[in-house]
């Protein structure tokens, strides 16, 4: 769509932006969403009629996410996080995504709607500021079926597939595959040097993984295996148990910019559920970044359909984690 076309769209369609403060306290809210090595890729320009929101090409990872698949699954978390802040102020919002074909970094166009969309749940809107990417070791205690069955009828409604992977050989196949995809990057030594450069942040930092975030180390039977971070990992209060953890994995029939945009809506909704429900979760997205691995999780496990995002999900232990830094507003919201 042209843009003097998108912009004859919007006079036809809408008189007035959202109330201001709504629109601030919404934005503080959708930066807090979960980004790949909390780069948090995203730029909002706010317009007279509403909020475009644009992914923040200097914040790519191009030796990590070589397509900007996670790039455009974070700030689909950002839309998601966005709406539920609306939500919860009353607002309802029409989204329109990646509105100009032509322009594929135009992630999306949020105006002002009467009703709030049924399948954005004003309730989550607490689970915003409690939710963390959790590495520790969870508990031994099991993911109750209804927990994840929750999980899968959200992603559903969204058009997203959710397969829980309880299967031994298959969950054993995909930590292969994360290890495989792991060793592959580390032999890069640009991906090492991308990753040294957006993690092992110290206390001040407003972007990049902390330092004090790192995985807990191996050795724990049941353990998945975790991105390296560097750093000191927190401490865990119980040793030696056995981890349990749900292993959940997003597909979409196609693979597109809309697609990777609309799992990350569902990664958003999933993780703020869960964290709701008590769980914490981690997302594990190394097999999916490199294309060997890739390619064997969609014809091995997916059955064909193309694999977005892989979450650990499970029973925390030990106090909750401070949050993890974001940059002030002024630095990602453009004014109109
Ligand atoms: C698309 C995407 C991919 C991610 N991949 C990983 C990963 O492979 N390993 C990991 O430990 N965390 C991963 N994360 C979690 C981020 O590192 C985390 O969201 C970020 O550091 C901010 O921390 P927070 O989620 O606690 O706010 C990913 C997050 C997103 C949105």
């Amino acid at each position: 769509m042209s843009d003097e076309r998108e912009r004859a769209d919007v006079a036809m369609t809408t008189t007035t932006g959202f109330d201001e403060s709504v629109l601030n306290d919404a934005l503080r809210r959708a930066v807090r969403a979960p980004s790949v090595h909390n780069s948090q890729p995203w730029r909002w320009h706010i317009r007279p009629h509403g909020v475009d929101l644009y992914t923040d090409a200097t914040r790519r990872l191009p030796r990590t996410d070589p397509e900007g698949r996670d790039q455009v699954m974070s700030c689909g978390a950002a839309l998601h996080h966005l709406l539920v802040a609306l939500a919860d102020a009353g607002q309802g919002a029409r989204v329109r995504r990646l509105p100009d074909p032509d322009r594929p970094f135009h992630l999306a166009t949020i105006e002002p709607a009467p009703d709030v969309d049924v399948d954005i749940d004003a309730g989550l809107v607490d689970a915003i500021d409690r939710r963390r990417t959790d590495r520790r070791p969870f508990r031994a205690w099991p993911v109750p079926p209804e927990s994840t069955g929750e999980l899968a009828a959200i992603a559903d409604r969204f058009g997203v597939g959710l397969a829980v992977v309880t299967d031994p050989r298959t969950r054993h196949q995909l930590f292969r595959a994360i290890e495989e995809a792991g060793r592959t990057q580390d032999a890069d030594p640009a991906y090492v040097a991308e990753l040294a450069a957006w993690s092992g942040r110290a206390h001040g930092a407003r972007d990049g993984v902390p330092a004090d975030r790192a995985p807990t180390p191996g050795g724990i039977p049941g353990r998945m295996p975790m991105r390296a971070f560097p750093g000191e990992a927190p401490p865990v209060p119980v040793t030696g148990e056995p981890e349990s953890a749900a292993l959940l994995l997003l597909s979409t029939a196609t693979d597109s910019p809309l697609q990777w945009l609309r799992a990350g809506e569902v990664t958003s909704a999933v993780l703020l559920t869960a964290t709701r429900i008590g769980l914490a979760g981690s997302p594990l997205t190394q097999a999916l970044e490199v294309g060997g691995t890739r390619t064997f999780v969609r014809d091995h496990v997916t059955g064909g359909a193309h694999p977005q995002m892989l979450l650990r999900l499970g029973w925390p232990q030990g106090e909750s984690l401070p949050p993890t830094p974001r940059r002030p507003l002024e630095d990602v919201v453009t004014p109109t």
